[in-house]
């Protein structure tokens, strides 16, 4: 697998080494980083013939003379692990020609007394092999980062696929709901109170015909509120505003939460997918506020500014710890992310604000066109 990989950086590196991929290397700071680096440890090593004396003089000092060959060689590995870890196998193929060149001959500056050939092409190849090291820990780290990226992408079209199919099938539940289940209701319900409007029917059958008319009228307005819960029909035909008013009043009524709806700027309508989204956000903010908050008042301001809406829901509640929530959807609630998944959807901005004690906020910025 190892020799895979570096066989096919060869062959990367031969067949893609063209004039842009050189002047790309060449506009690359980390090269001359490591050029710089190169030439700094070049220095070192040739400092016998150059006479770099601060060097010279410090190493002298410091480290007894039979070791002062091997530390300069040492210092090589600096540029081999910097040109690995940036640029993995091709650095470290070039770190290896570098050294070839000037580490392994032996030099002409180099006093031949020091010189070691057999030392210097250990010391390479255990520079190399580091580097070679370094370089592969950071391909994979990089393919799996690549992997992880493209898992979470695909989770992403998943999520909007499901929540764009839930949406339609609400749609489509809350749509024959009314148009079919309920209709044919009316029909028995009416047909029920033709039977008890006939003047001879008898007190008892009159009596269950009540009973019959009156569960019929029930189940109506529960099939009715289902329906309207699923997909407010007010929301398709006279808009986001309308039915986020309809919506306050709804939770008013069944919760005891005072919810007030604010409007600013110039209200207008936006396509129909992005209106469901943002109902849907303004929905299970609701939702949250009343099954969790304990708040006497929720405050929903809607705020159409030029190309963009603001949409922000708060309450006085009890707020809650955003930390402990990290678990979110790992722990079966979909509130919170769903709500951040709508947003990310609609290209807009959602932020969760909250602190125990403290109430709660919800603020959306989503563009209008
Ligand atoms: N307005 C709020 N006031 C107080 N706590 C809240 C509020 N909104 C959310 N929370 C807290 O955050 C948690 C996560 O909310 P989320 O909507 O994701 O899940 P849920 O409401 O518990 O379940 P689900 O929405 O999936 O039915 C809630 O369980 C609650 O503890
Ligand atoms: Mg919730």
């Amino acid at each position: 697998m190892i020799s895979n990989v570096i066989k096919n950086n060869i062959r990367v590196f031969i067949t893609t080494t063209n004039r842009e991929n050189i002047i790309g290397l060449l506009r690359q700071p980390h090269f001359w980083g490591v050029v710089f680096v190169y030439c700094l440890v070049l220095g070192i090593f040739m400092s016998n013939s150059l006479y770099l004396i601060i060097w010279t003089t410090f190493v002298n000092a410091m480290v007894p003379s039979s070791f002062i060959h091997d530390l300069q060689l040492i210092l090589f590995i600096i540029p081999v692990v910097y040109a690995s870890y940036i640029f993995k196998i091709r650095g470290a193929l070039i770190a290896l020609l570098v050294l070839l060149v000037f580490v392994l001959p032996q030099p002409p500056f180099f006093p031949s007394e020091s010189y070691s050939f057999i030392k210097n092409v250990v010391f390479v190849i255990a520079f190399i092999a580091a580097g070679v090291f370094i370089a592969l820990q950071r391909e994979i780290r990089e393919k799996d980062t690549i992997i992880r990226t493209q898992l979470e992408a695909t989770c992403q079209v998943y999520l909007s696929q499901l929540i764009r199919a839930q949406e339609e099938e609400r749609h489509r539940i809350a749509q024959e709901l009314h148009d079919d289940t309920i209709q044919s209701l009316v029909v028995i319900g009416s047909m029920a109170q033709s039977l008890i409007d006939e003047n001879d029917t008898q007190d008892n059958n009159k009596r269950i015909m009540v009973d019959i008319r009156d569960s019929i009228k029930r189940v109506t307005e529960d099939i009715s509120r289902i329906s309207k819960r699923l997909r407010p029909s007010i929301l398709d035909m006279m808009g986001l505003v309308a039915a986020v008013r309809w919506l306050a009043t709804q939770v008013q009524k069944s919760s005891g939460v005072k919810v007030e709806v604010n409007i600013r700027g110039d209200e207008r309508r936006m396509n129909a997918e992005s209106e469901v989204m943002v109902f849907r956000i303004i929905q299970e903010a609701l939702n949250n506020i009343r099954k969790h908050s304990k708040a006497s008042l929720a405050n929903i301001v809607m705020q159409f500014a030029a190309h963009k809406l603001i949409v922000e829901i708060s309450d006085n509640g009890s707020g809650f710890d955003l930390t402990d929530y990290g678990g979110g959807v790992n722990v079966g609630k979909l509130g919170l992310a769903g709500m951040q998944h709508r947003a990310n959807l609609l290209a807009g901005n959602l932020e969760i604000s909250s602190e125990p004690g403290k109430g709660s906020r919800i603020r959306l910025e989503t563009g209008t066109e």
